[in-house]
């Protein structure tokens, strides 16, 4: 079937419309003609896949990644890079629109210095043959050789991870953090309890932990890796969250310190991971706080003030959606909020309205749908002032982005 893509939308796929339905095409450009095999069919959309691109966008290139379209990775390699931002400036603009009901041009965009090359920690996965990522819509694994999203040295540790892989079929997932300076950590996890000599492995890893699920059964060497970001160098243990673009780091904790009021006193970290973001945010008031669920990643914190003699900050383990009286505790004039894709709790949302000190959030966020959702609910108190579109994840169509609210 021949269909006309209109837009891409969120999500990356290109929107078509068919009689009387929608159709979403992955790996095309609006003003494409393409030949699509319809994959799956509802009553009011479907979904096809391109077998051929019979009008093509100027903005579309050649995909520099050999399994491009079956691995499940990446999805926007299609696209031009300084038009995969544009794209996903649109993207983020619409949905502000649609589901914040604000209309706001984004401020500031910062694309990646360099879109290829750029995770510094990669998961593959095995399935007993092939080593690699997870297909397109499947738990199959493509087997690759490389990845053109991951770091050099990444790339040139995959024959040794497959090697390991393949000698070991209990392996599930391997789990590899790139340091710049140090030899890399490795992160193991066994579909079952069996043995595994991992000792040898010390040679070309600092550190290696086994994992059964999410319990930790084995550690060889460090537990832990260190990254530096602007003036600060952040421990980050194997179970804690850190930012995978290596070449926004520094921007994305510019972006946000840059926003923080000049008079601020008090001022809250919420899902603060190691600290990324406490650690420069300490400079900027007279106490700061965090809350973070994952206990390795409070710990971490805790370190990583400690070392650089920040005396001003203070660190809960806690999930978000009980800690309101912790903030309140605090009376803060500027929260920082950075949540995973769900977004802000609703209970939180409907607190913050009334927090009276509360005077500027800064919202961190990686899913631009729950984001203007809160926003919405948000602006019954607080007014959106700047939107800045940060591309964290270049080659696929995920949106980072950072929105400024200050109360009205
Ligand atoms: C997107 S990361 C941001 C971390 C940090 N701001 C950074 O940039 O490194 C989200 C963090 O929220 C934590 N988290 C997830 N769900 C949570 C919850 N319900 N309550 C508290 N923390 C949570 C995760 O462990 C993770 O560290």
């Amino acid at each position: 079937m021949k269909v006309s893509i209109e837009k891409v939308v969120f999500g990356g796929k290109g929107l078509s419309r068919l009689k009387e339905k929608v159709c979403f095409v992955p790996f095309t450009l609006p003003e494409e003609v393409v030949e699509v095999e319809i994959k799956e069919e509802k009553k009011s959309i479907c979904e096809g896949f391109p077998v051929d691109v019979l009008e093509k966008n100027p903005y579309r290139v050649e995909p520099k990644c050999k399994y491009y379209m079956q691995c499940g990775g990446c999805d926007f390699q299609h696209i031009n890079y300084e038009k995969q931002v544009e794209i996903k400036k649109e993207i983020l603009e619409e949905t502000l629109q649609r589901i914040g009901k604000i209309n706001k041009d984004t401020d500031k965009v910062i694309p990646s210095a360099n879109p290829f090359n750029y995770r510094n920690r990669v998961q593959f996965k095995f399935d007993g043959k092939n080593f690699g990522f997870y297909k397109l819509k499947s738990n199959e694994v493509v087997d690759i050789e490389s990845c053109d999203i991951a770091d050099k040295n990444i790339n040139n540790l995959i024959p040794t991870l497959k090697n390991l892989a393949k000698n070991n079929p209990q392996v599930e997932e391997l789990h590899i953090f790139h340091h710049p300076d140090n030899k890399p950590m490795l992160k193991i996890v066994l579909k079952e309890n069996l043995f595994m000599n991992i000792e040898n492995l010390l040679d070309t890893f600092a550190g290696i932990g086994v994992y059964i699920g999410n319990k930790r059964v084995k550690l060889e060497g460090k537990s832990f890796t260190f990254y530096r970001a602007g003036k600060f160098n952040y421990r980050v243990s194997i179970d804690s969250f850190f930012q995978v673009n290596k070449y926004q780091l520094e921007n994305i904790v510019d972006e946000v310190i840059s926003e923080i009021p000049k008079d601020s006193q008090c001022i809250g970290d919420i899902y603060c991971g190691v600290g990324l973001f406490t650690l420069p945010a300490s400079k900027k008031a007279k106490k700061v706080f965090g809350i973070e669920a994952s206990k390795s990643a409070v710990k971490d914190a805790q370190y990583n003030v400690k070392v650089h003699n920040i005396g001003n900050a203070k660190f809960y383990q806690k999930v978000v959606e009980k800690s309101a009286d912790i903030i309140f505790g605090y009376n803060p004039d500027t929260l920082i909020f950075d949540p995973p894709r769900t977004g802000i709790p609703k209970n939180i949302i409907q607190k913050l309205l009334q927090l009276k000190s509360l005077k500027r959030i800064i919202y961190v966020s990686c899913n631009p749908s729950t984001a203007s959702r809160d926003i919405n609910l948000l602006s019954e108190k607080f007014e959106l002032k700047k939107v800045k579109l940060i591309d964290m994840f270049p080659q696929t169509h995920h949106i980072e982005s950072i929105f400024v609210l200050d109360k009205v």
